[in-house]
């Protein structure tokens, strides 16, 4: 490849937001990433929600929990994430020294850009006593203006570490909110964000769907809508999810969340039926838009050039990793991490 296509390709990226540079369709991608992997010391991190072949490669592969301890404890050079802007966002926020590569930086998500900081900041200001209890699934900005981030793992352990006196501002997801505020008895005050796919279930196929496969258990992830969660049998992280589907006695589930987790499931439990429940119109909505748009030769022309690179003002890093702290130390205290 000469050295001004390269050149070129690099200056296109903050435009497009990925290298664009032809492969040739021969190279073998698996091997290319593996040999990227071992010669850079890289590893690569990837969400439940990635295309099959970029779990398949992938060092580890987990929920937003997970990830950020992988991301935490990691004694690679380079981190490569496959997932989001906010979680690679996350990984730099833990790791200053290190290189953080998003393979297109676009990759964006519907809940974090639903809760912008200046409008956030604002809002807070009404709100002089409360604690601002924020979801991973936002910006450093947004981070920078919280007391302590949560995940769908660890959400409710982290509100109970709340004192009941103390009032709490949940941001951004309105409908994981108003499912913490149910199972712990909290009345937060809540930022109206909601995340795209989550909130794209129909409660009426669903229903027939359940109809239909009697003895298929109704899984979801908190970010759907309450009428949704209100008929599922376990509700639950992604992680969460895949553990219960492996371990459960159930033959047959019907998933409500991004379908990536598909691909996991059916590998840990292959002779078990997985039916991603239907969204509310046939276009294929339960697919993250933002997280396929990575791809795996994206993956390979950011590893193989060091670019796009995550990179942050080091002020908004320190005030952002306060909550993250925060955070980290709540779930080993509850024995959630280790
Ligand atoms: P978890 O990774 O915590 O399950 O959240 C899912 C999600 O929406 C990530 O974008
Ligand atoms: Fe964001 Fe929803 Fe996509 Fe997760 S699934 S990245 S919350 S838009």
């Amino acid at each position: 490849m000469s050295t001004t296509t390269v050149e070129k390709a690099r200056m296109e990226v903050n435009r497009r937001g990925f290298l664009d540079i032809d492969i040739d369709p021969e190279l073998d991608l698996f091997h290319e990433i593996e040999r990227l992997k071992k010669e850079k010391n890289a590893v690569l991190l990837a969400h439940y929600y990635q295309e099959p072949d970029i779990q398949d490669v992938a060092d580890y592969i987990g929920d937003s929990l997970g990830l950020a301890q992988q991301a935490a404890k990691t004694q690679a050079d380079i981190i490569v994430f496959a997932g989001v802007h906010f979680m690679a966002e996350t990984a730099k926020i833990l790791n200053p020294n290190k290189k953080v590569l998003l393979p297109d930086l676009k990759a964006g998500c519907s809940l974090a850009d639903s809760a912008p900081a200046p409008l956030f900041k604002q809002f807070k200001a009404k709100y002089p006593d409360h604690i601002v209890i924020s979801y991973i699934n936002c910006s450093a900005e947004i981070k920078a203006l919280s007391d302590i981030i949560c995940t769908s793992s660890n959400a409710e352990k982290i509100i109970e570490s709340v004192p009941p006196e103390q009032p709490i501002i949940f941001a951004p997801d309105k409908n994981l909110g108003a499912y913490l505020s149910k199972k712990t008895g909290r009345d937060m005050v809540l930022w109206n964000g909601a995340c795209m796919v989550h909130e794209i279930f129909s409660l009426e196929k669903i229903t027939k769907l359940k109809i239909r496969h009697p003895q298929a258990k109704f899984i979801a992830h908190p970010e759907c809508e309450d009428a949704v969660l209100q008929i599922a049998d376990y509700i639950g992280s992604t992680t969460q999810l895949l553990k219960y589907a492996v371990n459960n006695e159930a033959q047959e589930f019907i998933v409500a969340t991004e379908t990536g987790i598909l691909h996991q499931m059916q590998k840990d439990a292959p002779h078990k039926t997985f039916i991603p429940a239907p969204p509310n119109n046939s276009c294929a909505c339960n697919d993250c838009p933002h997280m396929k748009l990575n791809t795996l030769e994206k993956l390979y022309l950011c590893m193989e050039y060091e670019t796009p690179e995550i990179t942050m003002p080091e002020e908004l890093r320190l005030a952002a990793l306060k909550p993250m702290q925060r955070m980290m130390e709540i779930s080993k205290a509850a024995g959630l991490i280790g």
